[in-house]
């Protein structure tokens, strides 16, 4: 049986897969068992931020697990890794955030901020953005929207509330002093990238602060110079005050690994025993996102982003234009951006328009093909895949 057979047979699928089966990643590529080469404009689901098998994540690996590999945070020694980490990850956090806790997932830092929001404010309720997406946890399942899940597994939760993204009246109608804490993602990734506006973000922290409740920020999909900036919330951080902050993907440049960072006053209220995890904070995985934050910081990879996204912007603004029949808008932010359609059904036609060219992209829901390439993209492969889109889109416009 070959590779696709036996995952078929013997994997449980929860998702549609392409006939495709991916052997090695260098770069911006990957290659599939018969040798063909595929410009991977996915990113293992926006994680390999240096690209795949980048040197530096490599010799990190064989550096560290010559070493040691596994010692917890909630063990009960101390690690020089952590420690290099913790102040390498702490430089880079937007000021105010000085605590950190290391976790596997980004579903498994935001669920541990849910938990301690809770125990901390003694509140129950959770006001989450209709379209946002945290995880699937059965904590961050209840404050995502937009899959087929929380009606599947839940009787639906009594204590969270969704109110519209970037609606402020819809917002203040539900936040009280009830509230626990509000959850948002500063762009919403699985929810087709969308972006936070500056003056939502504003009032909404000042209305948290009034009522109490914590702001959890989550930037899983958006931190780590995806957007141009370390972190997406940045620009506004004069004027918002956040008290946790979840972080993943990007943070080891591929190697599962999460974090989660909180201010003074949250962490004055956590105590022994509240959260854990054999594997937390274990020192392969803090090596190595201890190796990445270093790059990016000193390459100064923020920047680069922020250049190649312009030029990504223009060259996308352009091809919606020529395709204007069937794209709709173009959206995004860095090296994070959307082509929005008119439906899914369309969006995946042009998923596999584009891998019969050479090119992996991601579908995201309503109609929403994201783009969330390694940030190391070179302008060749930028051009390359801009040719690849181009085809796909008149491709699909013949049929359509
Ligand atoms: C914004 C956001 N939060 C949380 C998650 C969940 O992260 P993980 O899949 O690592 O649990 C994701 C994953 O796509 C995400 O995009």
């Amino acid at each position: 049986m070959n590779t696709i057979e036996l995952e078929n047979k013997l994997g449980i699928t929860f998702c549609k897969r392409q006939e495709l089966a991916i052997e090695k990643g260098r770069g911006s590529y990957v290659w599939d068992e018969q040798g063909n080469k595929f410009l991977d404009f996915t990113s293992g689901w926006g994680v390999t931020c240096l690209g795949h098998s980048h040197p530096v994540i490599v010799n990190s690996i064989i550096q560290q697990s010559q070493k040691i590999m596994q010692n917890p945070n909630s063990g009960f020694t101390y690690s020089p890794a952590r420690a290099k980490l913790l102040r390498q990850l702490h430089e880079v956090l937007p000021n105010g955030l000085d605590k950190i806790y290391f976790a596997n997932s980004g579903a498994e830092a935001n669920d541990a901020a849910l938990k301690l929001a809770r125990k901390i404010t003694g509140k129950s309720k959770v006001i989450s953005m209709i379209g946002s997406f945290h995880g699937r946890t059965f904590n961050t399942l209840a404050v995502s929207t937009g899959i087929d899940n929380t009606e599947k597994y839940l009787p639906p939760s009594t204590q969270t509330r969704f109110v519209q993204f970037n609606d402020f009246p819809a917002l203040s109608e539900e936040l009280d002093d009830n509230t626990a804490a509000v959850i948002l993602e500063p762009i919403q990734g699985e929810g087709g990238v969308r972006i936070a506006d500056s003056e939502y973000l504003q009032q909404l922290s000042s209305l948290c602060k009034n009522h109490k409740a914590m702001l959890i920020v989550d930037e899983v999909q958006t931190g780590f110079c995806r957007t141009g900036k370390f972190f997406a919330i940045e620009q506004q951080l004069a004027e918002i005050e956040i008290d946790i902050l979840t972080m993943g993907k990007g943070i080891a440049g591929g190697f599962p690994f999460a974090a989660f960072a909180v201010s003074r006053d949250v962490d004055q209220g956590i105590s022994l025993g509240d959260h854990g995890g054999t594997y937390c904070g274990n020192p392969l995985g803090c090596a190595i996102a201890a190796d990445v934050i270093g790059y990016l910081r000193d390459n100064n990879i923020a920047e680069r982003v922020r250049l190649m996204g312009k030029n990504l912007q223009e060259q996308l603004k352009l091809l919606g234009k020529k395709h204007r029949n069937i794209v709709e808008s173009v959206r995004g932010e860095g090296l994070l951006w959307a082509l929005q359609l008119s439906d899914d059904a369309l969006v995946e036609r042009l998923t596999a328009a584009c891998l019969q060219r050479g090119l992996l992209v991601t579908p995201t829901r309503n109609g929403v093909l994201r783009l969330i390439p390694s940030l190391l993209l070179s302008n060749e492969e930028l051009i390359e895949a801009v040719e690849i889109l181009d085809s796909a889109l008149a491709s699909v416009v013949q049929i359509h």
